[in-house]
């Protein structure tokens, strides 16, 4: 794999992405995001080597290299769920040429249904920490030195420092925000009422399908995370309500522009 991401990395080096400062998943929720990119490239997942490539309806795979306030960023519209069916290091392949281009900060974003009580459907939710229950790990296997060590240490996975960073910018923007727990799962299906209350039970305050698997990469390369979650359906016990991949993007797109927003003036003042 190791050389596979040097052949990935020199092929987008060619195409002239240099010096970006932060890496963006623009998971369900963040795709406006591009709307304030000063776009330089943008490149087909298909025509990348060794890319993998996106099967799900609302994420197009392409990857767009531009200027974010006086950053660089490198964004990833279109993202890669272990219930397609990809191996978790392809899912994760992404974040590693990410490392390898030279990036140290990395921000997520993702749908997820809400299972604290005090969530509504719109809220986004400041990831601070993940609970990972699915049922394959992205390190499982042999530990490439290279990349990381062996025994990761994921005391912070999401950065501390950004979090409150985020805070800060949410107040003065009067943007209504929340703090949270996220807990994945393999998906596809939706939880059931009593999978709902198993999440709940283990401690988290929201559920989802992706974002950890990238998240202990980054780590496992001593990369800063940030993850934000738009709740996009409630599974609160007694109000467990009917969900659809279609109801997920309306609510997601309802709070894109206040996510925009955020990431914008967080990349502008990190
Ligand atoms: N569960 C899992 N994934 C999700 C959900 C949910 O309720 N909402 C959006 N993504």
């Amino acid at each position: 794999m190791y050389n596979k991401i040097h052949e990935t990395v020199k092929f987008l080096k060619e195409k002239g992405i240099s010096n970006p400062d932060f890496g963006i998943v623009l998971g369900t929720g963040l795709g406006s995001l591009v709307d304030w990119i000063d776009i330089e490239k943008s490149i087909a997942y298909r025509d990348i080597p060794n890319f993998p490539v996106s099967t799900v309806p609302g994420h197009s795979g392409t990857l767009i290299y531009g200027k974010l306030g006086d950053k660089n960023v490198v964004a990833m519209q279109g993202r890669f769920h272990f219930y397609e069916g990809w191996e978790m290091d392809e899912l994760t392949f992404p974040i590693r040429v990410m490392k390898y281009l030279g990036i140290d900060n990395l921000i997520v974003s993702n749908a997820s249904g809400g299972v604290n009580p005090n969530f509504e459907v719109g809220d986004i939710m400041i990831i601070t920490d993940h609970i990972n229950m699915m049922p394959e790990h992205p390190l499982r296997g042999l530990n490439d030195d290279r990349f990381g060590p062996r025994f990761v240490d994921m005391h912070e996975p999401y950065n501390l420092k950004m979090v409150s960073t985020m805070e800060g910018i949410a107040k003065e923007n009067n943007i209504r925000i929340q703090k949270g727990i996220y807990l994945a799962l393999q998906g596809p299906t939706f939880e059931t009422p009593a999978e709902y209350r198993m999440v709940s039970l283990m401690g988290a305050d929201a559920v989802g399908m992706s974002t950890v698997p990238e998240v202990i990469v980054a780590k496992h390369m001593e990369m800063q995370c940030f993850g934000l979650s738009v709740i996009t359906d409630l599974g609160i016990e007694g109000h467990v309500e009917e969900v659809s991949h279609e109801a997920v993007q309306v609510a997601a797109k309802a709070s894109e522009k206040k996510i925009g927003k955020l990431v914008q003036e967080f990349i502008s003042k990190w």
